[in-house]
């Protein structure tokens, strides 16, 4: 069973090897850095007390955007990345998120289908923005604006 933790930043040496680990292309450690503050709502998830997934997003006026999601390769495909959005969901919640906005890779349909699943839509693409040269990708901007 997953237990769950606001993130810290002191918790940066737990979480970079995940980063590292579930992306293709990881964020830099000062962007990850930057994320930390009182606008953001970061969360780590602890399987049998190891560092198994994050989340980084921020709230303003009720709105809150999903800015990283990863669960360490060896923690997926067991529903755990579904435990921490859903987590996500219900933390912003309570503190009074009213709709929900990310982007995600067009071609990352694991978490397109995850994303769908938990009640976002896509309500607008932005072309080739991700990547270099031929392999550009487009982003898939989604939102979630009612509680289901
Ligand atoms: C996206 C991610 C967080 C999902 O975590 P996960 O633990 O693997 O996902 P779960 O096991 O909870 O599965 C959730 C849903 O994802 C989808 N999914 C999972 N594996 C899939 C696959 N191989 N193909 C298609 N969809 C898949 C399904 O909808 C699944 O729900 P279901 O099993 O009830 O049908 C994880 O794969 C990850 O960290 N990926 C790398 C980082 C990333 O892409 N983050 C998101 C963009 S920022």
């Amino acid at each position: 069973m997953p237990s769950f933790r606001p993130l810290l930043e002191s918790d940066f040496e737990l979480i970079y090897p995940i980063e590292q680990a579930a992306h293709p292309e990881p964020w830099s450690q000062a962007n990850l850095l930057s994320c930390f503050g009182p606008r953001y709502l970061n969360g780590l998830m602890l399987i049998e007390g190891r560092p198994a997934g994050f989340y980084i997003s921020d709230l303003v006026a009720g709105d809150s955007s999903l800015m990283n999601i990863c669960v360490h390769p060896d923690f997926q495909g067991k529903g755990l990345g579904r435990a921490l959005l859903k987590e996500y969901l219900a933390r912003s919640k309570a503190r009074k998120a009213e709709a929900w906005f990310l982007e995600v890779r067009a071609g990352n349909q694991r978490a397109i289908a995850l994303y769908e699943s938990e009640g976002f839509a896509e309500y607008c693409r932005r072309a080739d923005y991700y990547g270099t040269g031929p392999d550009r990708e487009d982003a898939v901007l989604m939102s979630r604006l009612f509680d289901f």
